[in-house]
Parts: C-alpha cells; structure tokens; sequence
C-alpha cells in the first residue's frame, strides 16, 4: 500500500476523506495532522480523531498544528460545517489521545522514518496550508520522506470563499505561496485538486441513504450522515469533497491533469488568495509577466470522472473494496 499522510481541518468533507484513507486497502494511512481552518483547531483534533476511532484506527497517530494563518485572522467556516465543525452531530471527547508533538514536529519525524526506510509518503493537504508552509521551511529535509504532494485548494477557474479565492488558499495565501515554492524548490511534484473537480463527485440520496442503513454508529453510517447534512445545510448535490483527493492517490487515472504554470495572488483587493492558473498555453508566456518570481509548474487537475470516485467512497465504507 501507498504510504500516505492527511493534514486536515475536519470539517464535513475532511471526515469523508478520512474514512476512506483510513479503510481503503491500498493506502497505509501513517499519520494525520491537524490546523485551524474549517473549525477551530481543537475542534479538527477531536473531531480527526473521532473519525478515525469510528473508522477502527485509533491506532493513527494525530497531531494538533497552527491555531491560525500566518497572516491574517482566521475565517470562520461554521455556517457550512456546523458549529462543532462536524454536521452538529454532538460528540463527546475523543477516547484516543492526540499525540504530543506539535503537528509540524510530527510530520518532521514521519518523513525522516519514511526517507530512512525508503518508503517517502503522499502528503494529502486538504486544509489551509499552515502546517506545511511551517515544514517545509523548517525542515527542508523533510523532502526526502515525501513523494508527491496532492493539496486540495485552489481552483482555474472561480472560487467558493469569494468570487475568486477557494477556502483553503483564501484561508492562508502566503502558506499556500510558501508551500508552492517550497515544493518546487525542493523538487516535490505537486498536484493541485482544486474546485474544478471537487464538485463532481456526488452522492446521490439514495446512495447516502444506503449508506445511513447501515447503521452500528460505523463509517458507513457517518459518511451517509456526513452526506445528508451537506446536502440540507448547502442545497444542491452533495459531494465527497476533499475524499477526491485521495481518491487521486489510489485511482490517478480517473483524474485529467495539465502541468500548469501557477501563482497564489496575494495582494488584490477582490482576488486576494486566488490561485491564477495559466493556460495561454504559448511557452514561457507567463515567466515574461513583470510581475517578480516565476511561477511554479504544478500538475492541475481539470477534470475527472466523477461517478468512478463517488463509486470508490461508497464502496470503500461499505467494505466492498476487496470484490472483483
Ligand atoms: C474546502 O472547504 C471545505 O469545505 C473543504 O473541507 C475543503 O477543504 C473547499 O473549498
Ligand atoms: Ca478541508
């Protein structure tokens, strides 16, 4: 199984991606770290570990990162996650403990095991990019235990927490421009899973019901539940979110991806947190723009078949991954 680590702000659909990062047979989930983002930190922490303990693996080391952006003050988010961050489900604490290291210390700890054993990890950011900024800037290092990374953030095209910005960029632009740079500097290959296909994904309410049916308080159950919340709280379709980006890491082909040049926009006065992708596609176009630094070349992702991941979620908490 693929060696992977999640770095979330759960949060409705970062629950989502933790059960199937948990359950799925061909992912070995090391570590999941925590950050402020869509709900308070310690809120994500009990609700992280909630999930996995839901999921059977409380066994999964999690750690408590940033409290907040580097920059700015914190967004709050609970008018769509609900106020415990977590579809008001009304847990209690967590049985499991958080780990005691701060989150960045972990995920230093993680990829020096994982480089020293040869085994480098898929970092799956699906939150505001604190931590990892915070890494890759501390423990350059680092590097050598990560074999890609695949954020969930930003977008080609429009925003959701504005016009232009998506939540987890728009949360912390300078940690998402950190981390870009970082990674390219660092020779990280990076995937952007943005707002151009975390939509496409759906679950259909009679998908969610099936799910809900299940009962026994387990991951089907809560993923159903998960489903229902999003789709009375926001209208529309509900989708597994961020669960599409690891869903990228154990089905890649699913997913259409250009390799882009791609900036974070950190000024603006209404496109603040914007990822600008460019796509004139005549070389060397934008490295011309006057506009300081080069972009950096990410692999971004376009398109993906969404009913082939809505598939794998589904039948991953139903524990039918392993049937032909
Ligand atoms: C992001 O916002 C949150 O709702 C999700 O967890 C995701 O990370 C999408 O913009
Ligand atoms: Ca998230």
């Amino acid at each position: 199984p693929t060696p992977v680590v999640l770095d979330v702000d759960t949060g409705v659909d970062d629950a989502c991606a933790l059960l199937l990062a948990a359950l799925h047979p061909a992912l070995d989930l090391r570590a999941v770290s925590c950050v402020g983002g869509n709900a308070p930190v310690d809120d994500v922490v009990r609700n992280t570990l909630l999930v996995l303990q839901t999921a059977g693996r409380a066994d999964v080391p999690v750690a408590r990162g940033a409290e907040r952006p580097l920059l700015e003050a914190p967004h709050d988010a609970r008018h769509v996650h609900g106020d415990d961050g977590m579809a008001d489900l009304g847990w209690g604490p967590a049985a499991a403990t958080v780990d005691p290291r701060h989150a960045v210390e972990m995920l230093r700890d993680i990829c020096r095991e994982a480089a020293e054993a040869d085994r480098p990890v898929t970092l799956v950011p699906l939150a505001p990019l604190t931590n990892i900024a915070l890494l890759l800037r501390t423990y350059p290092a680092a590097a050598q235990g990560i074999s890609e990374i695949i954020f969930m953030g930003g977008a080609a095209h429009v925003g959701n927490a504005t016009a232009s910005a998506e939540f987890n960029v728009f949360h912390d632009p300078e940690a998402a421009a950190i981390t870009l740079d970082a990674a390219a500097d660092l020779g990280i290959p990076v995937t952007m899973y943005g707002l151009d296909v975390f939509y496409e994904p759906v679950i259909t309410p009679e998908a969610a019901a099936e799910l809900v049916a299940v009962g026994g308080r387990g991951p089907a159950e809560l993923g159903g539940r998960l489903m229902d919340f999003q789709r009375e709280r926001l209208g529309g379709d509900a989708t597994i979110g961020d669960a599409g980006a690891v869903c990228a890491v154990i089905d890649r082909a699913a997913l259409r991806t250009e390799t882009l040049p791609l900036r974070v926009e950190l000024a603006g006065s209404w496109s603040r947190g914007r990822t600008i992708v460019d796509r004139r596609g005549w070389s060397g176009a934008i490295e011309r723009d006057p506009h300081g630094e080069a972009p950096v070349r990410v692999e971004v992702a376009l398109d993906v078949d969404g009913e082939r991941y809505a598939r794998l979620w589904r039948d991953t908490l139903l524990g039918r991954t392993g049937e032909p």
